[in-house]
């Protein structure tokens, strides 16, 4: 499939060394889910309990455990400089505490081997949301005693994969485990606690201050997080939508990003509900890190809730009682998932998270960014990633330390509770048969690659 020339010409250059990736998760592609001693997720089971749309099987998901070598070289052949994966904690330890499966953590060594010898830098992530099944039975990120248990794991795997990791991810968008996970039951462990599913945010933060702790004792470095980031907007003009959309911010922008960057909750009285000896967490929470990733989609319009909107959008339905409502942002263009596409929105949130945190804000990598959008010939997910990597630039010309860009995902995978319907990958996947075909969009990031490649 040609790609498209594009009509904006060649991007503007970016600065030398930056990363070009892509990324991709474990439950979202390996499959083989009970293979060489793998134990079950809570994301296993509430696929097990029908929660997954149009059936789709995460056990045999994108055939990733098996086919790796055929994605390394998909990566080879764009000439990425990063692979963003996640390693699965119930294939390393399959109780979740206790003894290491060693068969589980020999496919890592094969994959980090293999992306190597490719010249293709791994980049792992710890958590990406597949909790095993045992401590989910134990309260999951509702009990302290799993943050201790990641970091156990955190140890096992950075000894064995460290000597050939080069940049580590601790845990990726815990806000969305919590509020989807855990507050309004629409991804495991399907829980609908509302706001009381604030200690399962402390525990997801305190899990990465010890997994960072873990993580460099056993001698690790460059490691990270990657946190979703949406710009806010308030939708109408009164106070009270402002309050709606403050809180909103607060909670999704700023309950991860401020502990981890300044070692304090946004709000005292968010603070007050969060379980354990909270200031000796934070002190935990806040060590310094090397870089900081975002994962930005689109940006969010929030106000009140009204009869009309009583919120929700892009698969995101809000129980009525909640203070703020989503709206529908009024875009030109929608991806197939109804996402409003704003390029501007990534650079809007990097000036925001400068702003904010100024020095303390360390380098930053865009650790995902796509967008769903069906067929081979995929003009519109083109048109997409060069919107935003526009976006992105001209942020980086405004003074935001930007090293890499991973574009999610590399293949089509299971979009959680979503299914197999919507499609983010540069390289299609026929799920019935595996068969992975490159997409316009593939040919396209190749030679963007590259020419930046040529000229810098
Ligand atoms: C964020 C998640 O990290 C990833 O797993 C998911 O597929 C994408 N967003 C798209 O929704």
């Amino acid at each position: 499939m040609p790609p498209s020339s594009g009509s904006n010409g060649p991007l503007p250059l970016f600065p030398p060394g930056f990363l070009w990736g892509a990324a991709a998760s474990a439950f979202q592609t390996e499959g083989a889910a009970d293979t060489d001693g793998k134990g079950p997720s809570g994301w296993d089971a509430f696929a097990a309990q029908g929660r997954i749309k149009d059936g789709a099987d995460p056990a045999r998901a994108t055939g990733f455990h098996e086919r790796y070598r055929d994605d390394v070289a998909l990566l080879a052949g764009l000439g990425a400089d990063a692979f963003r994966f996640s390693i699965s904690w119930p294939r390393v330890i399959p109780g979740g505490g206790g003894p290491v499966n060693a068969a589980g953590l020999d496919f890592y060594d094969r994959l980090v081997d293999e992306l190597c010898a490719r010249g293709i830098a791994p980049a792992p992530t710890l958590y990406h949301w597949d909790t095993p099944l045992a401590l989910e039975e134990t309260g999951g990120w509702l009990n302290r005693d799993t943050a201790a248990r990641f970091a156990d794991y955190a140890s096992a795997v950075a000894g064995r994969l460290g000597d050939r990791v080069p940049m580590w991810i601790t845990v990726n968008e815990p806000a969305e485990v919590t509020l989807l996970g855990y507050a309004l039951g629409e991804h495991a462990p399907g829980r609908r606690l509302l706001f009381d599913a604030l200690p399962a945010a402390h525990h997801q933060l305190l899990a990465h201050g010890l997994g960072v702790q873990a993580l460099r004792a056993a001698g690790a470095r460059n490691i990270g997080l990657a946190l979703s980031h949406s710009p806010v907007w308030t939708a109408g003009g009164s106070e009270a939508d402002r309050t709606a959309a403050e809180l909103y911010d607060t909670l999704t922008n700023w309950l991860f990003a401020d502990p981890v960057l300044t070692g304090g909750y946004p709000d005292e009285n968010l603070a007050a509900l969060m379980p354990g000896p909270v200031a000796e967490d934070l002190a935990v929470i806040s060590a310094p890190l090397d870089w900081y990733g975002v994962n930005y989609y689109h940006p969010m319009l929030v106000g009140v809730p009204t009869a009309a909107e009583p919120g929700g959008f892009a698969g995101v339905g809000l129980p009525e009682g909640l203070p703020f409502g989503l709206r529908g942002i009024d875009s030109a263009e929608r991806t197939d998932f109804g996402w409003p596409v704003v390029p501007d929105g990534l650079r809007e949130m990097l000036l925001r998270l400068k702003d904010r945190f100024g020095d303390r804000l360390p380098p930053l990598h865009i650790t995902e960014n796509g967008c769903s959008y069906g067929g081979l010939d995929d003009q519109r997910r083109i048109a997409y990633l060069d919107s935003h990597l526009r976006a992105l630039h001209r942020a980086v010309e405004e003074g935001v330390d930007v090293r890499g860009y991973f574009t999610w995902s590399l293949t089509d995978n299971i979009e959680w509770a979503e299914g197999a319907a919507q499609r983010f990958g540069l390289v299609h996947i026929d799920f019935e048969t595996l068969e992975r075909t490159p997409k316009a969009s593939y040919a396209w990031y190749r030679e963007t690659i590259a020419a930046q490649r040529a000229r810098g």
